[in-house]
């Protein structure tokens, strides 16, 4: 699904009407028509046909006129207020404005004295917010917050025009107080208010219609894409029949010290999942006895740690040595935050050629220096950092980058050539080519010890399998974000654990390709 930003949105409002003559106030009707569609099946049963409908002075409250009228028509008992001075509305709005019939209760509140006549919702069966759109500009203060705070506590169905009032289109933050919706009809193609956190939660269920805008002019915007099981299941590559274990990649993960074996068996056992025909874990030796016993499927190859639990830049010749018959290598999980071991991560980034999936304390190692990412052999690195890593890896605040997560990871990508993942709720996928990708799957269960761990594996997994390393990289974040679903589905969030995660996922794959 692509999904657009608020400018995106006006330039295809313009477009439609400037270059293809549609006159902005059909797409007005249009819109308030698809609303009022949706409002009558939706609510078909319901036994009182009464509606409140709160809008304001622009294009959107000019949508809710039209929704008036049109409930109207189909013999609702319709109640609008305007939260505006009728003087103060022009264009496209006022001549909606101006075909209401009269009897549509119509009442004008610009101050909070004027709303208290509404403080009893109590005879509608639903709310209707057609307050602000993505003509939001800044903090909702006055009457417009106190009609949001009214129509959230109401405790009836609440249906939003375009986007719920008070949610940023562009990023989803919440300007002061936002209206929770149940269901949000937007128009030709769903914002980033819609999917990025917190606005998702305010969306409530979002459906998209059409109002008459040519599909080559919503076509033409650029957007982002937000991975759903559709595109991630156009993402999957077919296994050949005649397929045998060398056809799907030997993955190589450098990974474990003391403490954290299991982040590096996590690791082994979901590349496994994922389809990897072969995996190796290079383990610190003195671990080893303990990969052998925890690992089934995985290899292992100790790496000469002299008994120090953590791998050391003298573990290097080692490892390239074992990097014979690889073709990928997964670097970070669970190898100890050690200034050796740090030295060791910085010294393989410039010598490994093959594909690197970078996560955990190999993200570390490269903070302490990020230029060596200037200076690696590999042509393909990816970083899987959560938001955390990604303040040490940019220098940049937590809240700074989870204010701006598209942006600052898009930025990355392309400076340092890399895939960045950026983890946490709605996971960012950047390219260094400037792509970008919004996933959509996944819950807050996930957010326990080794989750990281497990996305790490299939990353590397899809690389090793040959899928191009944009598509490996949606692919996972999307199929490590479904299996917790399908898990959470069965269990619940709480107590979700990454090895369930691990089990899941080749029933998340089968899912996918059915
Ligand atoms: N407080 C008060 N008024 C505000 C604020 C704010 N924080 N921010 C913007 N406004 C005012 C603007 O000055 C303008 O008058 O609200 C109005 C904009 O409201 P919208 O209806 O959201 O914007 P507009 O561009 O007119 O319409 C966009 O039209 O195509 C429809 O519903 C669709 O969302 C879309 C909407």
């Amino acid at each position: 699904m692509k999904v657009i930003t608020s400018e995106e949105m006006q330039k295809i409002d313009h477009a439609a009407i400037n270059n293809y003559g549609v006159p902005g106030i059909h797409l007005m009707e249009r819109a308030g028509e698809a609303c009022a569609d949706a409002i009558r099946s939706r609510f078909s049963t319901a036994t009182r046909k009464s509606v409140l409908i709160f809008a304001g002075k622009g294009n959107n409250g000019g949508d809710g006129y039209v929704i008036a009228s049109k409930l109207h028509a189909f013999g609702w008992d319709v109640s609008l207020v305007i939260l505006a001075h009728r003087s103060d509305i022009s264009g496209d709005a006022e001549i909606s404005l101006s075909r209401l019939p009269n009897s549509v209760m119509l009442k004008c509140c610009c101050d909070n004295e004027s709303l208290a006549a509404f403080s009893d919702l109590g005879q509608y069966a639903l709310v209707v917010d057609a307050i602000f759109g993505t003509g939001l500009k800044s903090e909702i203060s006055g009457v417009y917050r106190q009609a949001i705070k009214l129509i959230n506590s109401s405790g009836l169905p609440v249906i939003a025009v375009d986007i719920p009032s008070g949610v940023d289109g562009n990023t989803g933050a919440i300007l002061g107080v936002a209206i929770r919706a149940d269901l949000t009809i937007t128009f030709a193609a769903a914002k980033l208010g819609h999917v990025l956190y917190p606005g998702a939660v305010c969306t409530g269920e979002l459906m998209i219609a059409d109002i008459g805008i040519p599909s080559e002019v919503v076509q033409r915007a650029h957007g982002y894409e937000f991975v759903d099981a559709g595109s991630a299941t156009a993402l999957l590559m077919p296994r050949l029949p005649v397929s045998h274990k060398g056809s799907f990649g030997h993955v190589l993960i450098v990974a474990g010290s003391t403490g954290h074996t299991g982040a590096a068996v996590l690791a082994g056992a979901s590349a496994v999942r994922s389809g990897a025909g072969l995996v190796t874990l290079a383990v610190p030796s003195s671990l080893n006895q303990i990969f052998e016993i925890k690992t089934t499927e995985a290899m292992t190859l100790p790496i000469e740690d002299a008994g120090r639990g953590y791998l050391r830049r003298e573990s290097l010749a080692h490892i390239l040595a074992g990097l014979a018959g690889k073709n990928v290598v997964a670097l970070g999980p669970g190898l100890s935050r050690q200034p050796e071991t740090a030295l060791l991560v910085q010294a393989l980034l410039t010598a490994v050629s093959l594909p690197l999936v970078v996560d955990a304390d190999g993200l570390n190692a490269i903070s302490e220096n990020v230029s060596v990412l200037g200076k690696r052999a590999a042509s393909v690195v990816v970083l899987t950092p959560h938001p955390g890593e990604m303040a040490r890896l940019t220098g940049l605040s937590i809240a700074e980058i989870e204010a701006d997560r598209i942006g600052v990871s898009t930025k990355f990508a392309q400076l340092h050539k890399v895939y960045l993942i950026l983890k946490g709720a709605r996971t960012i996928i950047a390219s260094p080519d400037g792509e970008v990708a919004i996933n959509g799957s996944g819950n807050p269960g996930m957010a326990s010890g080794g989750m990281g761990d497990v996305l790490t594996g299939i990353v590397a997994s899809l690389i090793g399998q040959g899928y191009p390393p944009f598509n490996a990289c949606r692919l996972a974040v999307f199929i490590h974000g479904y299996a917790a679903d399908l898990v959470a589905q069965e269990k619940g969030e709480v107590g979700l654990i990454a090895s369930d995660v691990v089990a899941k996922l080749p029933v998340a794959l089968q899912r996918l390709l059915r």
